[in-house]
């Protein structure tokens, strides 16, 4: 069953096309990765999916809701990861979550919070300390904590890693795969090519606003590392790091 299908989408932004025509489509329970350098068109994607650009031209729909149609009806559909999430540094994360959570009228008891960020394996006793003692891994925890909460089918990521040391990665890929185990939908957006094949099932590769490339299948088998490497790095022309 497909949960998200992008048709031939144009959008412009400040008068200039940003995306030519991108085709992909993400099953339920399906971790996609959309990669691509910076300025390719990842968070223009992840902006007109939720209704936050217009549609300049072809389609795109969640669940099978047009989301610049349906403002109401996508944000049951989707939780969205901002690029750069901003929780108050001068609160917890209880009083974080309650805070943004209240801004999408929901109020949950403390117990419900507690096994969400026992999910997302933040320590206990950090919970109850002041965000600004976080580390990045920890901040940004709790804002997946904060996507979670709303208990939707689909999750829009954007750079989720982005700042994240190897471990805190690794706890993050295994997050993801055990919320696509349950079901859930996953479309993450990154510039990290061995995270990427790490976590997804499937990979687009994104360049210049263009699809320009399609990895694995949904059968389970690791997308290679190399191969896409080689491709992100070619058909980007991104400099090789000189050392
Ligand atoms: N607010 C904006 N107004 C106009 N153009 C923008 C804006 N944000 C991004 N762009 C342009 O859109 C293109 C894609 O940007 P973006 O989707 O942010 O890329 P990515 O997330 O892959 O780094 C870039 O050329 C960028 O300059
Ligand atoms: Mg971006």
């Amino acid at each position: 069953m497909t949960a998200i299908d992008v048709k031939d989408l144009k959008v412009e932004r400040s008068g200039k096309a940003v995306l030519h025509g991108i085709r992909f489509s993400v099953q339920v329970g399906e971790v996609f990765a959309l990669l691509g350098g910076n300025g390719a068109g990842k968070s223009t994607t992840l902006l007109t999916l939720l209704g936050f650009l217009p549609v300049a031209a072809g389609s795109v729909s969640l669940n099978g809701i047009s989301p610049s149609a349906n403002v109401k009806k996508i944000r049951d559909q989707v939780a969205y990861l901002p690029e750069a999430a901003t929780l108050y540094p001068h609160l917890n994360a209880y009083e974080n979550l309650g805070y943004f959570l209240s801004l999408s009228k929901l109020k949950l008891s403390k117990a419900e919070l507690d096994a969400t960020l026992e999910k997302v394996d933040l320590q206990t006793d950090a919970r109850s300390q002041k965000m600004e003692t976080y580390s990045k891994g920890m901040r940004q925890k709790v804002s997946i904590a904060l996507a979670l909460l709303r208990d939707t089918p689909i999750l829009l990521l954007d750079e989720p890693t982005s700042g994240l040391d190897p471990v805190a990665i690794d706890e993050f890929n295994r997050l993801v795969r055990s919320l696509a185990a349950e079901g859930r939908t996953i479309l993450m957006v990154t510039h990290d090519v061995y995270g990427a094949c790490q976590v997804a099932d499937r990979i687009g590769l994104l360049r210049g606003g263009e699809l320009v490339g399609l990895f694995g299948s949904n059968e389970g088998q690791k997308i290679d590392t190399q191969t896409v490497h080689k491709a992100f790095t070619e058909r980007t022309g991104a400099k090789r790091a000189v050392s």
